[in-house]
């Protein structure tokens, strides 16, 4: 990979990295949609039906994969927040960027979402402190941050590209 876009939901980690791919004109991959692909179910139904634990190892094997490939990596909200994810993350040496989103832009993005399993599972105060619980992991993984509030795909990217 030439970038992994990390952060909480609802932060732009696919719109950005189609965009940022598009820009680098290379291929990208959206974990979430691997892992769906790979379980031929929805990830509502992997959570419903196996449980999140089933869901993280999906997640960690697809990721292992995914790494090895060309091209820029959407990640999943909760992927670079285990140790073993971290790990293989820093081990790649694959330029990892953060995307942040403040509360109030997060919950406009995600709320009833029913895509989400933790949103569906999660209320307000739940969901947000599940996303200020996971800043510092993220912020440990990342070599470049990234503000998406009130910016346009296009200038994230060209913030993005520069840094690259
Ligand atoms: C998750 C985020 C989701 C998806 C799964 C778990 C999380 O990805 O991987 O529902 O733990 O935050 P998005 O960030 O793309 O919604």
């Amino acid at each position: 990979m030439q970038a992994v876009l990390i952060g909480f939901m609802g932060c732009g980690k696919t719109t950005v990295g189609r965009a940022l791919a598009t820009e680098l004109r290379t291929e990208h991959a959206d974990l979430d949609e691997l892992i769906v692909a790979e379980a031929g179910r929805p990830i509502t139904t992997i959570f419903a039906d196996s449980g999140e634990a089933t869901f993280r190892r999906l997640e960690r094997e697809t990721l292992r994969q995914t790494l090895a490939r060309t091209g820029v990596l959407s990640t999943g909200g909760g992927t670079a927040v285990s140790a073993a994810n971290a790990e293989l993350l820093a081990a790649s040496r694959v330029p990892v960027i953060w995307l942040t989103a403040s509360d109030q832009t997060t919950l406009a993005r995600v709320q009833n979402d029913a895509q989400r399993p933790l949103v569906n599972q999660l209320d307000v105060e739940g969901l947000l402190a599940l996303k200020h619980q996971r800043a510092p992991r993220y912020e440990q993984a990342a070599d470049l941050v990234v503000a998406t509030d009130q910016r346009t795909p296009v200038q994230i990217v060209s913030q993005i590209a520069q840094w690259l």
